[in-house]
């Protein structure tokens, strides 16, 4: 066997990280789930799954990769040594989750020395594990993500999300309102990594959002990229009312600069 590369390590270990949460929060979800806590919002919550499904996580990487950093939604962070940071979203769409709805993965990326090199978005309830490398492209249950070729704004079909804070819902309202005449129609999936891996496969022209934070998008944004997509806004950075915007080529262009007209930056 040839010894792994270190982004091919880095990828096994997501990838086994992944599956095993993944098959933690498909077959262990309690038939009566609850809200275990609130967050920033009432309508900001957590499930006793999310911490399982972070606590395994943090273990597995503990275990393989003891020297790396790790920063996890749940608080499961840490700083390492080697370089490596982990981002950790152990459940995004908790709220499909906790509702029984499909739409919720695992998203885990890697970055080293603050590039993000790998990442992996897994679906569970969809059959979909998607997974990219810098400059290896993206890839969907072993087949290569491409970008949809960009139809007119007007034909794109454009997924959104809304970040649980009360005070920014007037704002999302306005925003999501005067767009919607300007494309064919707006999904709102509540995840954003499916929604940016949705971008990368095609099943979306295009993504945006306000707010959404590195375990959101780390893994969904190489992805997306690595399929062809071109991502924008303030990628990376944590917290504050950045917007994120991901989509073909073409849509990204005009997608872009609507936005901005349409003040989607301010509150
Ligand atoms: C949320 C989902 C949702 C997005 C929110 C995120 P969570 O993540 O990605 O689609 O609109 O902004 O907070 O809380 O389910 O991990
Ligand atoms: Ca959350
Ligand atoms: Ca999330
Ligand atoms: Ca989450």
């Amino acid at each position: 066997d040839q010894p792994d590369t270190p982004h091919a390590e880095l990828l096994r270990v997501a990838l086994e990280a992944a599956e095993r949460a993944g098959a933690l929060l498909r077959d262990e979800r309690p038939a009566s789930l609850g809200v275990a806590a609130t967050k920033t919002s009432p309508i900001d919550v957590v499930t006793e799954m999310d911490l399982a499904s972070e606590k395994l996580i943090a273990a597995h990487l503990a275990e393989h990769r003891p020297d790396d950093g790790i920063l996890g939604e749940e608080g499961a962070s840490t700083t390492g040594t080697s370089g490596v940071r982990w981002i950790v979203d152990p459940i995004d769409g908790t709220v499909n989750y906790l509702y029984g709805r499909q739409d919720w993965a695992v998203s885990i990326a890697a970055e080293l020395h603050g590039e993000r090199i790998v990442g992996v978005v897994s679906s569970p309830p969809r059959g979909q594990v998607h997974h990219a490398v810098l400059g290896g492209g993206a890839w969907l249950n072993g087949e290569r993500l491409r970008c949809r070729p960009s139809p007119e704004l007007g034909q794109a079909l454009v997924g959104t999300g809304f970040a649980y804070v009360q005070e920014r819902k007037e704002v999302q309202a306005r925003l999501f309102a005067e767009l919607l005449p300007h494309v064919r129609d707006i999904r709102r999936s509540g995840s954003a990594a499916l929604d940016l891996c949705d971008v990368a496969a095609g099943r979306l022209d295009a993504f945006y959002e306000r707010g959404t934070q590195a375990w959101d998008h780390a893994a969904g944004d190489l992805i997306a990229r690595e399929a062809g997509a071109l991502t924008g806004g303030r990628v990376g950075e944590i917290g504050g009312p950045e917007l994120m915007v991901a989509a073909s080529p073409g849509v990204f262009e005009r997608l872009q600069p609507l936005l901005d007209e349409l003040g989607a930056w301010h509150d």
